[in-house]
Formats: structure tokens, C-alpha cells, sequence
């Protein structure tokens, strides 16, 4: 286990310790979990599960429901194509196509650095502006394959 994951894991033992006797605790324990990993991985579902004594159904029930929980991986840099109609025409499958092959991984897959992760998306309603995909938090419109060399290009500067 590398420094960083024995880090993270230290993390998740102090977040349990301070909430583990309560019970209605969970949403924040799993919020600040995925704060911690990026993500819920189901190694990390289980310890919560051992350490609160809450059952994996119901933990797996609260992480299903609230969109805001993912169980898979995403990169620091979450790049998301939308694959919904008006950018599908306007050729978003290219600009899809165009990142796995730069980056060498599929939709649902995260680059080994941690860095970049791809999915897809349906319709964010700025189909007027398509087509579009969004880094993080920031949404790029009329997108080409030239945008996508470019946004690689600059987000691999980053740390
Ligand atoms: S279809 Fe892509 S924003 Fe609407």
C-alpha cells in the first residue's frame, strides 16, 4: 500500500472514530469518505459497514440513491462527453473517440496517474452550444477535436 493510501486510510479511521457510535451519522461519514477517496470504493463501504454496524444493504441503498456518490473511480480532472442527441449529430462520438485515444482508457476508466477519468453523459441543456463536455466543473461548447488536443494539452500542465 503506497504513503498516499496508508494517508487516506489513517483519514477514514479518524472520520469513523468521531462518528461511528451514531448511527444517523452516515450520510456525512460517507460524504467526507468520498471527499477522502474520490470515491466510494467498496472496500471503503464495508469498513464503514463493520465500524457503525449498519448492514452493506442499507449502505449500498444510501449510496445508490443520492446522485452525488459515485462508486467508480474519477480522475482529479473528470471529464464528462455528452452523448445526448443534439451533440451526438453535431458529432460528439468523435470528441468521445478522441479522448480515449489520447488518453489510452474507456468510458468508466481512470488513467493509472490518477489524473483523468472519461464518461458519458446525457443532454446538460446546452444543446444550442453543441456539442459539449465538461471538465469538473467547467463546460465546453462547440466543442472540435482541436478543443480536446488543446484541453489535454493544458490540464496535463496542471498539477
Ligand atoms: S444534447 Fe448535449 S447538451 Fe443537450
Amino acid at each position: 500500500m503506497c504513503e498516499c493510501q496508508n494517508e487516506k486510510k489513517e483519514k477514514l479511521n479518524q472520520l469513523l472514530e468521531k462518528y461511528k457510535d451514531d448511527k444517523s451519522n452516515l450520510i456525512r461519514v460517507l460524504n467526507d469518505a468520498q471527499e477522502i477517496y474520490g470515491y466510494l470504493p467498496i472496500q471503503v463501504q464495508e469498513e464503514i459497514s463493520r465500524k457503525m454496524n449498519i448492514s452493506m444493504a442499507e449502505i449500498y441503498g444510501v449510496v445508490t440513491f443520492y446522485s452525488r456518490f459515485t462508486t467508480e473511480q474519477k480522475g482529479k480532472y473528470s471529464i464528462s462527453i455528452c452523448l445526448g442527441t443534439a451533440c451526438y449529430v453535431k458529432g460528439s462520438e468523435a470528441i468521445l473517440n478522441r479522448f480515449k485515444e489520447k488518453l489510452g482508457i474507456k468510458e468508466g476508466e481512470c488513467t493509472k496517474d490518477g489524473k483523468f477519468s472519461i464518461d458519458v453523459t446525457r443532454c446538460i441543456g446546452a444543446c444550442g452550444s453543441a456539442p459539449v463536455f465538461s471538465i469538473n466543473d467547467k463546460v465546453y461548447t462547440k466543442a472540435t477535436l482541436a478543443t480536446v488536443d488543446q484541453v489535454i494539452e493544458e490540464y496535463s500542465k496542471k498539477e
